[in-house]
């Protein structure tokens, strides 16, 4: 994957809302800071930060923070990321983010950016390819519906 095989700007609205989640993120351990804003097919957005614990494995990365918002607020699919942090080049989600951004939503478009303006981007898919589905599952397994 190239840096920004889609060329991909970053939305405003998103880029804001991560950048303000960066600002909240609780990272007295790593000091790397990471938000992110994500936007739902009816407009609803939401926003993620890392939040880091004293037990080091416990901490939530910025991205997965937004999912949970999205989804314990009833959102179950979104068509844009924005991942905003202060490094180069800018953070691009870790393998465990890049697998709870594909539960919902493989075909969303991920801009990772970071203060000066550079950009990784591609699609949800792009990170990661073969992502796991359950119900492609061909062995028998009982997947549950909501
Ligand atoms: N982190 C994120 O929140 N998102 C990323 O895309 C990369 C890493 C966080 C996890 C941890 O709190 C800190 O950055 C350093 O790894």
């Amino acid at each position: 994957m190239s840096d920004n095989p889609l060329n991909l700007s970053p939305d405003p609205q998103l880029l804001e809302g991560a950048k303000a989640a960066f600002k909240q993120a609780y990272a007295p351990y790593s000091k790397f800071r990471v938000g992110a804003a994500l936007r739902t097919p009816d407009g609803r957005v939401y926003f993620g930060a890392n939040v880091e614990n004293a037990s080091y494995g416990l901490g939530r990365c910025a991205e997965q923070s937004a999912v949970q918002a999205m989804a314990t607020a009833g959102g179950r699919s979104f068509t844009d990321i924005v991942v905003y942090s202060e490094a180069t080049p800018p953070a691009s989600p870790c393998g465990a983010c890049r697998q709870v951004l594909f539960e919902f939503a493989p075909d969303a478009r991920v801009v990772c950016v970071n203060q000066h303006g550079d950009v990784v981007s591609g699609l949800v898919r792009d990170f990661l390819p073969h992502g796991f589905r359950l119900e492609q599952r061909d062995d028998g397994h009982e997947v549950g519906t909501e």
